[in-house]
């Protein structure tokens, strides 16, 4: 069976490594028939810190094709993807295509694949935020609807493909394949050193700010268009970490490039950069976030993958959107975050009660870091 799996931006490269190790294991096994795999990056994602770094320390092999796509409009992104994947799946000819979470390159491939007759599979199937201004929620609903295997990281995502009309023999509930790349890496990450962190990865003219993370310190990430591509939005929440919770405790801030890139264009980057208690670092290295999160007081974020790992590491999570597509992670379904949207007076209150909750690690069921070995076995398994 030839298999060519497709990553394109950051959060891809965390689900792919443990499928590509699960290929390897089963292809060792003297049962079931042999994958040979195909490893194509469409290079959404370009600069070292973006990409190249989270195959070198997830020990991800290197691509066998890039194709090179780099930055642009969603529409350019897309379109110039699936121009490129098209001529190598005519070429490779694979049985299946794989494609992973929900950034352009999943949706380009995964509607090259289907014209042309190839079985798709897509990892992290099912979920929702209900929001069709995201684009991710686009590219989610496309690749669902057109995926003939459709593998769900929970029991919520299983009912979100039912109540669509998805037929129950396209749909294989496996878990969260993020938490065994979070599982395989826990130990590596404890031994690294957070002052090392900082030092290590600060922005120029950041590394001398007097941070001490010794009593708690916050970890916040941001990169959603809905919070970063208006100033309107984007200065209040700058206004709130640097004029209020710097008051409390330090703040580790990895900088998206889109999100530095808009500080810059606001006029707000001077005011980022004046604050002691804020330390911008560049994007940092799985370990790296990981070990920060270990040990965070409060995780402020956008990101859809930092909630799922808050939830197993227990981390107060506020989560700065008005909706998730993972609503597993929240507390009210035994999670460790909360949606704050970026309205501050709601931030502010979640805020204060987060501070006064401890960490309570959850596991929502078959996040058990072996969810790449399951989707391994329902693409083998599947009826040909
Ligand atoms: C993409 C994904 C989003 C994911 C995020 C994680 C889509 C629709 N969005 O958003 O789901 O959560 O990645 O990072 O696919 N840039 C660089 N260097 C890079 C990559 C990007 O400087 O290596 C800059 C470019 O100027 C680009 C901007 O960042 O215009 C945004 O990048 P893009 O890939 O368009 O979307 P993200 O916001 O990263």
């Amino acid at each position: 069976m030839k298999i060519i799996s497709v990553v394109g931006a950051r959060p891809n490269f965390m689900k792919i490594a443990p499928f590509i190790k699960a290929i390897e294991t089963s292809n060792k096994s003297n049962t079931g028939e042999k994958i040979s795999h195909i490893l194509v990056h469409t290079g959404q994602h370009y600069d070292d810190r973006m990409s190249k770094a989270f195959f070198k320390s997830l020990g991800i092999p290197a691509a066998d094709i890039n194709l090179g796509i780099g930055s642009g409009s969603h529409a350019e992104q897309v379109g110039k993807t699936m121009m490129a994947i098209e001529k190598v799946l005519v070429a490779e000819k694979p049985d299946w295509v794989v494609v992973v979470g929900d950034v352009n390159a999943t949706l380009a491939c995964s509607v090259s694949a289907k014209k042309l007759h190839i079985k798709v599979c897509h990892i992290e199937a099912g979920l929702r935020s209900g929001d069709e201004r995201m684009p991710e929620e686009i590219n989610r609903l496309v690749t669902d609807r057109l995926s003939d295997l459709l593998l769900t990281p929970d029991t919520l995502s299983v009912a979100n493909l039912k109540a669509e009309g998805v037929p129950d023999s396209k749909i294989k509930f496996v878990g969260n394949i993020m938490i065994d790349t979070l599982e395989a890496n826990r130990e590596k990450a404890k031994a690294f050193d957070i002052a090392g962190i900082i030092n290590e990865n600060a922005l120029q003219n950041e590394q001398n700010k007097p941070i001490d993370t010794k009593n708690g310190y916050a970890v916040l990430t941001l990169h959603r268009p809905s919070n970063v591509d208006k100033k309107e939005v984007l200065e209040p929440i700058i206004d709130f970490l640097t004029s209020e919770v710097a008051r409390d405790m330090p703040m580790i801030w990895p900088i998206h490039p889109r999100t530095q890139k808009m500080l810059q264009q606001f006029n707000l980057w001077e005011k980022a950069v004046a604050c002691q208690q804020l330390v911008l670092l560049h994007p940092i290295g799985y370990h790296e976030m990981l070990r920060l999160n270990m040990n965070a007081t409060i995780m402020l974020t956008d990101s859809g993958g930092l909630q799922e790992e808050c939830c197993v590491l227990g981390t107060p999570c506020l989560t700065l959107r008005w909706n998730t597509e993972r609503p597993v992670t929240l507390k009210e379904h035994g999670g460790a975050s909360v949606l704050v949207g970026n309205n501050i007076s709601r931030i502010r209150e979640e805020y204060n009660i987060a501070l006064n909750v401890g960490r309570v690690p959850q596991r929502p069921e078959q996040w058990d870091g072996q969810t790449a070995g399951r989707c391994v076995k329902a693409i083998l398994d599947f009826p040909s």
